[in-house]
């Protein structure tokens, strides 16, 4: 049996809890399946990452696409973070609670005119541009508005992150950024965008990344590029590395933020900007669980299944990226059989798996299962297929939780049709 090593869920008398919540006590009251949140680890893992970055005058966005409850928005904005949005739909969420739009940036490798007119109008710190054809964009949306728009080019440094290749943003066959030698060429040209500032440089090379050579090289080459505008007189104010810090969903063994931080130092020490820098999954993913309940076990021909009340509706990353997620009994029940099996939801797709093959102590009926590091990257691609609703979210916070987002109605699953 997997133990998992976390001082935020972990198990008192076989029980599992959230900080100071048995998890069983969350789950009779609020049912499953359900998103549980711890808010002390949301802090703690902000906290650590902001010291770390101590010596470089720098500024974090939060990328809220990994987890947008606002609740969890409010709780990184009152320790002073900033956002990053990649939708018109984020950027409400973002705004919805208030916070200064200079504390926001927008990415996206496909903003409509209309997002760019509400980033400008909005007076965001910047927007990123990805394409020639975007700042053609940006450049006549900000003269409409009689703006001028503070834009940071997002480079593709073509550089391997060895994540999965759903999740790899920073190769040249990716979708994202714009070539280095183009980039410069903006730059060097930036003089024909008359509504633009050019305020920085910008990288996000993939997410899941757990080793730091990749972030290494690509900051290598994209401080180069910073250093070689300087030269030509092009002083720009900050540089962006982007998130994609990988996270322990097994038992990777993975860099900490002061690793990370010690190994691209030396390429940003001396550029004389801030540092800006947008994680989502560090922030989140093990400070969270989807917790559901076994409806039934059986064997097909040799094979151990266990049906649980949660899908892949609700966690889809098993199903598209195969990733792996622990799965632990909300209450340790000793000398059970222990089999492998996989354990799959009630949806009608064999795609519908949050784990395969795993070795797991057999549950029995009606009992609770918690799938961990679903703090990232669960509600937010979260659907309603096969018309099931969303799950109910939770936030712990010590010995006190709120449901932070109510389960789904099935009044909201007609919301929006006319009939
Ligand atoms: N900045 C930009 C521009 C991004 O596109 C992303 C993530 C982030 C920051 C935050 O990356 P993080 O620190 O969370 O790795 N659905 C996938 C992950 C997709 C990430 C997309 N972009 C998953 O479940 O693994």
């Amino acid at each position: 049996m997997d133990v998992f090593d976390s001082k935020y869920f972990l198990y008192q008398n076989n029980q599992l809890y959230c900080e100071k919540i048995p998890v069983k006590e969350i789950l009779e009251e609020v049912g499953t399946p359900a998103y549980i949140y711890s808010k002390k680890f949301f802090i703690d893992t902000y906290k650590e990452f902001d010291s770390s970055l101590i010596n470089f005058s720098h500024k974090i966005f939060y990328a809220v696409k990994a987890n947008f409850n606002l609740s969890v928005i409010k709780t990184f904005s009152d320790l002073g973070s900033g956002f990053d949005v990649n939708s018109e739909g984020e950027l409400y969420r973002v705004m919805k609670l208030g916070i200064d739009s200079s504390k926001i940036i927008f990415s996206g490798v496909g903003k409509t005119a209309n997002e760019i007119k509400i980033a400008l109008e909005n007076d965001l710190l910047l927007i990123k541009a990805e394409s020639q054809e975007e700042l053609i964009t940006i450049d006549s949306i900000a003269k409409n508005l009689n703006k001028k728009a503070k834009v940071a080019i997002r480079v593709n440094p073509d550089v391997d992150p060895k994540t999965h290749p759903y999740i790899s943003t920073g190769l040249a066959e990716n979708k994202f950024g714009i070539d280095m030698a183009e980039a410069k060429e903006i730059f060097l040209n930036s003089g024909i965008y008359k509504n633009i500032e050019f305020t920085g440089l910008d990288m996000h090379i993939g997410s899941q990344i757990i080793t730091v050579d990749p972030f290494v090289s690509a900051v290598e080459k994209v401080s180069d590029l910073f250093q070689k505008l300087k030269l030509e007189g092009i002083h720009l104010k900050h540089l962006d590395l982007g998130g994609g810090i990988g996270v322990v969903y097994n038992h990777e063994k993975i860099f900490s933020a002061d690793e990370y931080v010690g190994a691209i130092s030396p390429y940003i020490r001396n550029l004389d900007c801030e540092i800006f820098i947008e994680p989502g999954r560090y922030f989140t993913a093990n400070g969270g669980i989807l917790a559901g309940k076994v409806l039934y076990s059986k064997k097909n021909h040799d094979k151990n299944f266990i049906i649980v009340d949660a899908a892949m509706n609700d966690l889809l990353r098993p199903s598209i990226y195969g990733s792996y997620h622990q799965i632990l009994p909300v209450e340790m029940k000793l000398n059970r059989e222990k089999i492998l099996a996989d354990i799959v939801g009630p949806v009608c797709e064999s795609g519908d798996f949050l784990a395969k093959n795993r070795a797991i102590i057999k549950p029995e009926q009606g009992e609770y299962l918690a799938v961990m590091s679903s703090g990232s990257y669960g509600m937010t691609m979260a659907s309603n297929y096969n018309a099931r609703r969303r799950p109910p979210e939770i936030l712990v916070d010590g010995d006190s939780f709120r449901i932070v987002r109510n389960r789904e109605t099935f009044e909201h699953l007609l919301y929006d049709e006319i009939f």
